[in-house]
């Protein structure tokens, strides 16, 4: 009889756990990689030098893309729903004084919504490979792109600003 009620007990825990596992697939916090985003609104580029305190991390050339969603969040108090950055870091590539973006080095990227990614401000926080779709970080990581991003909390938590 107690052998029984201890197989129930276990049948129930093993369909418990399998919906607990795929109830965390379900809230999956994975940014998608931001197709197309070349030709989306140009923001700005600069070029973070080995002067930088963030040249270990962030050297290179870099150019700030956003989607049509992000451009309309320039207009207002906050972004909406969906708006999408892209900081595109290209590595240093100096030729006869003239400084050119070389290899991609990774694709940071930042996605408003709200109801996901209510611990860090709205935005997912998500870094890829070089040319790949591949993620670069980890979910620890992701806290230390809010952690820096928080500076900027007046303004949503984006740095860039667009110069029509
Ligand atoms: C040490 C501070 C710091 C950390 C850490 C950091 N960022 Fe940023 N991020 C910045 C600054 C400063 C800019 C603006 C750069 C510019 O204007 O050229 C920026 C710009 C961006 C942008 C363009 C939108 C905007 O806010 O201007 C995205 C997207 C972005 N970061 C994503 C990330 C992701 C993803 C991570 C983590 C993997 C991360 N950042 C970590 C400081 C940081």
């Amino acid at each position: 009889m107690y052998r029984k009620r201890n197989l129930l007990l276990i049948a129930s825990l093993i369909v418990c756990t399998s919906y607990a596992s795929l109830h965390l697939v379900e809230n999956d916090e994975t940014v998608p990689y931001p197709d197309g985003y070349r030709k989306w609104t140009h923001i700005s580029s600069a070029v973070i030098g080995p002067s930088s305190p963030a040249f270990s991390r962030f050297g290179g050339v870099h150019h700030i893309y956003a989607n049509d969603k992000a451009m309309k969040g320039f207009e207002m108090e906050e972004f909406p729903e969906g708006s999408v950055f892209v900081f595109d870091l290209l590595a240093m590539v100096e030729e006869q004084g003239t400084i050119k973006g070389g290899a991609r080095k990774f694709i940071d990227v930042m996605v408003k919504d709200s109801n996901r990614y209510d611990s860090t401000g709205g935005w997912g926080y998500q870094e890829f490979k070089g040319d790949t779709k591949e993620i670069n970080i980890g979910n620890l990581e992701r806290q230390t792109c809010f952690n820096c991003h928080v500076r900027q909390k007046k303004m949503d938590y984006v740095f860039s600003k667009f110069r029509p």
